[in-house]
């Protein structure tokens, strides 16, 4: 039987400390006037003394374990996306496991910039697929205040801290990543870099003085490719997830700059009130902002059971990933639940969205039933092609 990843929980975890673009304004030569017009930020978390990646990463993950009913001991896999680890050796992965408590775990760490959180979630869904794995959770987590030159205005007013985590569950009901597409394009590699501190240009003192361990961008250059990547994989990935633009509720794209998400959401013909946008509060956070972005629009009533959302990223690489997501949280449930407990208004909707559910997972079971037909009335085509190519 086909086996789907169902997201079955999701956590967050900012620093408390906020640093507005006021407080910027005394740091560095800008204006607050300035950073909301060229990005949307107004302000973002730091991470305070004792705050890390991997505490971050270990307080999300609790509270999706919890929202979902898991206990760490039965997570198969963890995988956490960040570019900011608490060290470099060992894998901050491997901290979070021992930290949560989940014994029976494997951990790895994923780095693929902005983008890592879509390759982590698209990953563990592989997982599941082939039967490797029932409950994988899937960090997006930076402590990007760390790696960021504080005199640099051109970067520093950009970037925060936090981190997000959703656990995906092993499902036989047809829901989660529909469609994806993970992309990277390495000849740009420079337009977002640390130049020092790795094995090509090791720590020393030249790197310190000249602060080649800091952050730095080709802002233009990544602006022009997030535009074009970001509406040519959403709209690769909404054609191959065989569903119409109007069957989209939700459009959730990595938090980098406002300007990138409007432009790129109108040349889509993607109303504004269909995009998820919280830039405003985080800044850029890197590997955590889509499930951040996730998170709050849970938070805000913006996504419910039963429909689809497209997550789209990218960033340092230059990478880019997209996903169609079937977005149904709820577990079959396995003790009955007394009606008469339920809000009048939940009542009134749970029947319209079980049978909206019940027409969808047909509609994608069929689909995969004559996509399984159609392959298995073309084997004996394919093999007597090879037979006849191989003499
Ligand atoms: N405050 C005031 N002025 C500033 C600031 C600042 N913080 N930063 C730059 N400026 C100045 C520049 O010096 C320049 O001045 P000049 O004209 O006298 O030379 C002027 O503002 C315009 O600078 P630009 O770089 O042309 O500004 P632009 O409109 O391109 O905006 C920005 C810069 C916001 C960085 C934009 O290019 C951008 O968002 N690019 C994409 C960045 C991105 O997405 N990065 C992350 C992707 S990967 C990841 O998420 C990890």
């Amino acid at each position: 039987m086909k086996r789907y990843g169902r997201i079955t929980g999701w956590g967050k975890s900012v620093p408390e400390r906020i640093l507005t673009n006021h407080d910027l304004e005394e740091m560095v030569d800008t204006s607050d006037e300035w950073i909301v017009t060229r990005t949307g930020i107004r302000e973002r978390r730091i991470a305070g003394p004792g705050e890390t990646t991997a505490t971050m990463s270990v307080a999300a993950c609790q509270e999706a374990l919890e929202r979902a009913g898991v206990s760490a001991e039965e997570v198969d896999l963890i995988i956490i996306a960040t570019s900011t680890p608490d060290y470099l050796c060992p894998p901050v992965s491997s901290m979070v496991q021992d930290q949560l408590g989940a014994t029976r775990a494997g951990a790895f760490t994923l780095v693929a910039g902005c983008t890592g959180f879509v390759y982590g979630l698209v990953t563990a869904g592989q997982f599941i697929e082939t039967g490797l794995y029932e409950k994988v959770l899937v960090v997006g987590v930076e402590t990007l205040s760390a790696g960021v030159d504080w005199t640099d205005r051109t970067t520093c007013v950009l970037f925060g801290d936090g981190g997000a985590a959703v656990l995906v569950e092993a499902s036989d009901q047809p829901t989660g990543i529909l469609s994806s597409e993970l992309g990277s394009d390495g000849s740009d590699w420079d337009a977002l870099f640390c130049p020092g501190g790795g094995c090509a240009n090791p720590f020393s003192e030249k790197v310190l003085h000249e602060r080649e361990h800091y952050l730095r961008m080709d802002g233009r250059r990544i602006f022009k490719f997030a535009t074009r990547k970001m509406t040519d994989s959403v709209t690769n990935v909404v054609k191959a997830s065989g569903l119409s633009w109007d069957d989209i509720e939700l459009i959730i794209p990595h938090q980098a700059n406002s300007r990138i998400i409007e432009l790129a959401t109108r040349r889509l013909g993607v109303p504004p009130e269909k995009v998820m946008v919280n830039i405003d509060r985080y800044g850029n956070t890197s590997a955590a902002s889509i499930p951040l972005a996730l998170y709050d629009a849970l938070e805000e009533g913006r996504l419910e059971s039963g429909d689809h959302v497209v997550l789209v990223g990218f960033g340092a690489g230059l990478t880019w990933a997209a996903a169609v997501l079937h977005w149904q949280p709820e577990k079959v449930a396995v003790e009955p639940i007394l009606v008469e407990d339920w809000p009048t208004l939940v009542n009134l909707f749970q029947p319209v969205t079980r049978v909206r559910n019940a027409v969808w997972s047909t509609q994608v079971a069929a689909r995969a039933w004559l996509q399984d037909m159609a392959l298995a009335a073309l084997e004996p085509v394919d093999q007597l092609q090879r037979r006849l190519r191989d003499g």
